[in-house]
């Protein structure tokens, strides 16, 4: 005999199946995402939106090395000539860089020293030092070690220029963002008019087209693809379909990963 169930337990039966998904997937392991590429392509918009969506821990790698530029900065440890590089490793034990939520504008926020300086570290200032400073090899290996420490429960989205290959390399999932210099530029141009950023296209743009000349031949860390990692040109893409796509690869791996 036919036997039809009533809507109330088709509807009971629904959500013990969605029930028993979301158990399962909060079962199963936390990945990291390694997220690298270069300068002003778009790299933590789209790792703060993954990190947000499956509740990670969102963390901007470029943020302590620019808190440590500050810090060079307010030291006159780095001008035109270059960093006072001694001076700086004598000092790096004094160098305290942490991140803390901010509940009234709902942001992670960078710390230098116990110092709020999440404003200061985005200036062009900052911005036209920051490779130099991440050039040095003791610089690198202190905040290497405090990022990969950061990792070490799992569960986080990271980005910058050396996750895959040197923080991170045995992170679940690795992408390699990147576009056009001039779109790049385009980009950041807007982002600092929108700040009320007085500033020449030609000086963003150099600054673009220097960062990613330093950032990929330096001696230490150098920025470049990491084995395995899914590239991504968004020249032309929108923000939502690197999302979507960045998002089917995250679904992919953790659907591939061993309940515990
Ligand atoms: O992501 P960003 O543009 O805020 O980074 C600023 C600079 O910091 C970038 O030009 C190079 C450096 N950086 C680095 O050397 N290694 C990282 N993991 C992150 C950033």
């Amino acid at each position: 005999m036919f036997f039809q169930i009533p809507s109330f337990h088709l509807l009971k039966a629904k959500r013990i199946a969605v029930y028993s998904q979301q158990t399962e997937t909060a079962l199963k392991k936390k990945i990291n995402v390694a997220i690298d590429g270069h300068s002003s392509c778009g790299k933590s918009t789209l790792a703060k939106a993954l990190a947000k969506e499956f509740n990670y821990i969102y963390i901007d790698t470029g943020a302590m090395y620019r808190a440590m530029t500050l810090y060079a900065l307010q030291n006159k440890l780095v001008d035109s000539e270059g960093a006072k590089e001694e001076k700086l490793v004598e000092l790096l034990d004094k160098v305290y860089i942490a991140f803390k939520y901010n509940p009234k504008t709902l942001k992670v926020e960078t710390y230098l020293n116990g110092a709020n300086v999440e404003k200061e570290i985005r200036s062009m200032q900052v911005s036209k030092y920051v490779s130099p400073i991440s050039t040095l090899k003791a610089v690198r290996q202190k905040l290497v070690r405090l990022q990969q420490r950061m990792a070490e429960s799992n569960g986080v989205v990271m980005d910058g220029r050396d996750i895959g290959t040197v923080v991170l390399p045995g992170a679940e999932l690795k992408f390699f963002m990147t576009a056009e210099a001039h779109i790049r530029a385009e980009r950041r141009f807007k982002e600092l008019k929108d700040r009320g950023i007085d500033i020449a296209f030609q000086e963003v743009l150099e600054n673009v087209n220097s960062r990613d000349k330093i950032d990929s031949t330096r001696e230490h860390d150098p920025l470049k693809q990491a084995e395995g990692a899914i590239v991504i040109d968004n020249s032309n893409l929108t923000l939502d379909e690197q999302f979507q796509f960045m998002l089917g690869h995250v679904k992919r791996v953790l659907e591939n990963i061993p309940v515990v």
